[in-house]
């Protein structure tokens, strides 16, 4: 068989995750401070998957490209392939056509998390050699994915977020393909919301009689393109990482599993792990909960922070006795009291933000 190669796409337009998507890409979005589209390049590496083509776009194509490089950090090579509009996922697999050719490939959506990695899937895919593999796992809201229609464990129905599902088993972001697929993307429309469809694509494979073999996912899933989802993968991953204190730690405690990078300084802090923060990070006077990730470079000052992400830059100070919980902050943020007269709220907030107050 050709070697396997690995298809990753990045390219799309974040307006979920906006604001924090106006300025930069979603899939490098940090979960446990590293950018979400790293593990899926990593999951493809362990694999054993040395060839990864990357879709991006043109507006955060470049700041893709800054963040992952060549790929050799990960032992893999990387090329990017521009897809000039977000036309959907079927387009991206057209527009990958002439780096992907006839290989048979992982397809792995660049806002997706998956425990685990893909070593099982690669395996019985080469063990089983159907033309199409795809992950599927029981959701709450089975409206917001694709949804399968299984009988007797063959995939009968595909259909892209159907306003009254037929079944809760969503389309997991991760598929492995044969190159049958290019003739099943040509071959498809655009969907109500103009875009060509992966899922549509794929049913054409099994009206073709083509062979589609369903999986189901047994450990969790995340689709980060949402805020819950973001905290909840946040939450996921930091639940899986080992003590590792590499800064410093002057009056302070960490209790259960933290990382504390290099540069990073606490002073006065208490940190309850699991949480990470990031290098040169400065906690005084602070309390950093568990389900945290502070970024790099980051204040938190005279204030308590719980299940959140801070990215990089950012500042938390002089709460009093509000702790702040359950949000995203985006880069060089500022929050604080600042004590001016008269005693107001003051923000400079850009747009689609969200601010819940005391
Ligand atoms: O997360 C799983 C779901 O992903 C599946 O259940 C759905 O069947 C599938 O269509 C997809 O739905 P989404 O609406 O969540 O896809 P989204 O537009 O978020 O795009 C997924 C990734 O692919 C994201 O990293 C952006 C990238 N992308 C998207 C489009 C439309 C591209 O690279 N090019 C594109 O044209």
């Amino acid at each position: 068989m050709t070697e396997l190669k690995g298809l990753i796409l990045s390219g799309g337009k974040g307006t979920r995750l906006r604001p924090i998507t106006h300025t930069s890409a979603k899939q490098l979005v940090p979960v446990a401070n590293r950018p979400v589209l790293f593990y899926g390049i990593q999951a493809m590496a362990d694999a054993g998957i040395e060839e990864i083509g990357i879709i991006i776009a043109p507006e955060t194509g470049d700041e893709i490209r800054a963040a992952a490089g060549d790929g050799e950090r990960f032992g893999v090579r990387i090329t990017y392939i521009l897809q000039d509009e977000p036309a959907g996922l079927a387009h991206a697999v057209l527009t990958a056509e002439p780096f992907l050719r006839d290989s048979p490939f992982v397809m792995y959506l660049g806002d997706n998390l998956l425990q685990g990695g893909i070593g099982d899937l690669v395996h019985a895919f080469n063990e089983q050699r159907p033309d199409a593999l795809i992950l599927l796992t029981p959701v709450p809201d089975p409206e917001n994915y694709g949804v399968a229609e299984l009988r007797d464990g063959a995939v009968v129905r595909l259909v892209e977020k159907p306003p009254a599902p037929r079944t809760d088993l969503a389309l997991v972001g991760v598929y492995m393909f044969t190159a049958a697929i290019h003739g099943a993307a040509r071959a498809i429309k655009p969907s109500a919301r103009g875009e060509l469809e992966i899922t549509d694509a794929i049913q054409r494979l099994v009206d073709d009689g083509l062979r589609v073999d369903p999986h189901v996912v047994r450990g969790w899933w995340k689709d980060t393109g949402r805020l819950e989802d973001m905290l909840a993968a946040n939450r996921l991953v930091l639940d899986t990482i080992d003590t590792r204190i590499e800064g410093d730690l002057v009056d302070s405690q960490v209790d259960g599993r933290v990382i504390v990078e290099r540069g990073a300084r606490l002073e006065r802090s208490t940190v309850r792990g699991p949480a990470i923060i990031g290098a040169g990070a400065r906690l005084i006077d602070a309390y950093v909960g568990p389900y945290t990730a502070i970024g790099e470079e980051c204040v938190v000052s005279n204030a308590e922070v719980e299940h959140s992400i801070l990215l990089t830059g950012s500042e938390v100070r002089d709460l009093g006795d509000g702790r702040m919980e359950s949000s995203l902050l985006g880069r060089n943020v500022r929050i604080g009291r600042d004590g001016r007269q008269p005693r107001a709220y003051r923000f400079l907030v850009g747009d689609n933000s969200e601010i819940g107050i005391l």
